[in-house]
């Protein structure tokens, strides 16, 4: 049974990817200094899988104790990394934490990587890399713009970072995956996203005004040059997400890259705006949603969506799960969060 280690493995995306590995064969460790996230989540990815997942809580800056685990696992045939903060407005207000916490934990796992010799390495990356781009849809041969935040920032120079490894290191083979917004839970309902404090990102401030947490959803401008002048994005189911690292990890396994890194966006290639996806939401929970116009955000791009033939072709990917899908399973699960406070 192939084994992977996967960073940041409690939290949002990880938990999904870790229900997807074990779902096809895949033996796996979870590295997480649960500083965003709490361990008692893999109780949830064992009753989905019936697989008990072990958590080391490290910190990644802790070079020493991260060696030491990766040598104990020095057999897994790769690492899907995601263990990194992914707040804009905290990494516009605490820079140096995100520099610190998400580029110097790439490096220390990177230099484990070259000391153990793991073939195989899958960054979590994020469309933010592209700033805003003029022409739509992108594909991963568009220029990397200006981006709008240090979290973004610390995305472009992990995957810089990444090329220059990978050039000097010629042994590991690496996988940029670029997502663009994921979003929704695992349809049981039992793991899902669970925001610190009051959610930045769209979905779960719907649902969490929904369920009577927050006031109303104020959506950020319809003053944009869209369908409807709210912002567009592409929203991409968080299972469709994770069976994606599953499927990078395959090809890695088995294929003699023609580039390395090579690079995948991670998105739907429909690109919808806020005032859809407030509908979608209504028309699937059946719930009329507190909502009113206010100004854009700072930061904010006007639109983006994927162009993602690439991945479809080379890793075989599908699109499984639609933007209703997306919104079900994101109220069933703050229904379920609910029922739990
Ligand atoms: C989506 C749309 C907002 C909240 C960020 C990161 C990106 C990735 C996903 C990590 C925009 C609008 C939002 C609200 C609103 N994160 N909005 N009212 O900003 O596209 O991307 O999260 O990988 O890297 O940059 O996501 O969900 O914050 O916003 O109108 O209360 O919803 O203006 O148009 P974003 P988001």
């Amino acid at each position: 049974m192939h084994k992977i280690i996967v960073t940041g493995g409690c939290g949002y995306i990880g938990t999904h990817t870790l229900v997807d590995l074990i779902s096809k064969g895949f033996y796996v460790v979870s590295l997480d200094d649960n500083s965003k996230s709490d361990e008692k989540i893999l109780k949830g990815v064992e009753s989905i899988t019936g697989v008990k997942v072990k958590n080391y809580k490290v910190d990644l800056k802790d070079k020493k104790a991260l060696f030491e685990i990766i040598n104990k696992h020095k057999d897994a045939i790769g690492i899907i990394h995601f263990a990194a903060y992914k707040s804009v407005p905290e990494s516009v207000e605490k820079p140096l934490k995100y520099y610190a916490n998400n580029i110097q934990g790439l490096l220390n796992l990177l230099e484990s990587v070259e000391k153990y010799n793991i073939p195989n390495f899958v960054f979590s990356s994020s469309c933010s890399v592209y700033g805003n781009v003029e022409k739509l849809p992108v594909d991963e041969k568009t220029p990397l713009g200006i981006t709008e935040s240090p979290y973004a920032r610390t995305k472009q120079m992990g995957e810089q970072i990444l090329i220059d490894f990978v050039t000097s290191n010629k042994k590991t083979k690496v996988i940029l995956l670029r997502y663009f917004n994921p979003v929704g839970a695992h349809p049981s309902g039992i793991i899902g996203e669970m925001p610190l404090g009051i959610p930045n990102n769209l979905a779960p401030y719907i649902t969490q005004t929904a369920i009577g947490l927050r006031e109303k959803v104020i959506v950020f401008g319809n003053d944009y040059a869209t369908r409807d002048g709210s912002g567009l994005r592409d929203y991409i189911h968080v299972m469709d997400i994770a069976a994606a690292h599953t499927s990078a990890i395959q090809y890695l396994d088995k294929t003699v890259l023609k580039e390395n890194p090579t690079i995948f966006n991670l998105g739907t290639g429909n690109g919808v705006t806020v005032l859809e996806v407030i509908k979608a939401f209504e028309k699937t929970s059946g719930q009329k949603l507190n909502y009113e116009i206010g100004p854009r955000r700072a930061g904010d791009i006007e639109a983006i969506y994927a162009n993602n033939e690439k991945a479809k072709k080379e890793l075989g990917w599908t699109i499984n799960y639609s933007l209703e899908d997306m919104m079900d399973s994101a109220w069933k699960w703050e229904q379920k969060l609910a029922k739990k406070q």
